[in-house]
């Protein structure tokens, strides 16, 4: 049986691919900065044509897209049962004006709000993630595992330590931080990049990811990619992922997420598809 979303799912590695040339080339220049929800809420240009090359060459006419710069000038972020493209076009802006090198483009496609693929590309490491529900894995076309590691104590975790809300938030969040560290774990690391962050743990290279705050945009393509390497995803809480729900963890073995869920305390984060 033709699989009905494979065709699409090349057609956008090849837009990918020159949205993250787009972002090689914006390095070479002078960036400037705006803000947006906040001070250390960024975005560039490179973001918002980045975002228009994935619209308008990437997606097919009557699919439907959830894209974080069309989000912020408006557009509405309600996942519905309709073939759906949900796009960061950079991933870890705040690295991009840095030149900081962990900088991605993610895609992550849905139908009946199910993620059928997803890509990452990590695009100043020339990584391209990509993987397609049943059947795997990859980078640069090479399957990839996560680590299968069980033991908490032996891990390597990832969180994100984004401080935009009010100083409550920041207290938790860094909370969690000293009880991870505190397992202990072997050490915590944070690239910037959530969707970066996915792929590491898909690969290997870190054991679990967890985080309060992001979006789908920053979720999708990963969700996609971690599930397929045979990690696990899930609810902050312990209980099922929701793509809409601003929060996840991820990691090598559900001991190790589950583990994290029982130590972390959360904070409200909002949602994607409500106001607040
Ligand atoms: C951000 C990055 C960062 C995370 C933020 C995200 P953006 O995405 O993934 O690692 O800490 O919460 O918003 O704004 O660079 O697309
Ligand atoms: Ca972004």
């Amino acid at each position: 049986m033709t699989d009905p979303w494979q065709e699409c799912m090349d057609h956008c590695v090849e837009v990918t691919k020159q949205a993250g040339k787009m972002i090689r080339e914006a390095l070479q220049k002078d960036i400037s900065i705006m803000q947006k929800s906040s001070p250390v809420d960024l975005v560039t240009e490179t973001d918002q044509k980045v975002e228009q090359l994935i619209i308008h060459t990437g997606t097919v006419p009557h699919h439907y897209f959830i894209g974080e710069e069309s989000v912020a000038a408006g557009a509405p972020s309600i996942l519905s049962d309709n073939p759906t493209w949900i796009i960061d076009p950079i991933d870890g802006t705040t690295n991009f004006v840095h030149r900081f090198p962990f900088v991605s483009v993610s895609i992550g496609f849905t139908v009946k709000k199910e993620i059928e693929f997803g890509i990452v590309y990590s695009c100043i490491e020339d990584k391209m993630y990509t993987a397609r529900k049943g059947k795997g894995a990859f980078c640069n076309g090479v399957p990839i595992k996560v680590s299968g590691q069980e033991d908490i104590t032996k891990s390597l975790v990832l969180t994100e330590m984004g401080f935009k809300k009010d100083p409550e938030h920041f207290k938790i969040m860094m909370g969690n931080i000293n009880t991870i560290l505190a397992i202990p774990v072997h050490g915590i690391r944070s690239p910037g990049s959530a969707a970066v962050n996915m792929c590491l743990v898909a690969c290997g290279g870190a054991d679990a990811y967890y985080h309060m705050g992001i979006h789908c945009w920053d979720m999708a393509g990963g969700a996609a990619i971690i599930t397929e390497a045979g990690g696990v995803i899930m609810d902050i809480s312990g209980g099922p992922f929701d793509l809409m729900s601003r929060r996840l963890i991820i990691a090598s073995s559900r001991a190790i997420a589950e583990r994290i869920a029982k130590e972390i305390t959360v904070f409200p984060c909002g949602r994607d598809d409500t106001e607040g």
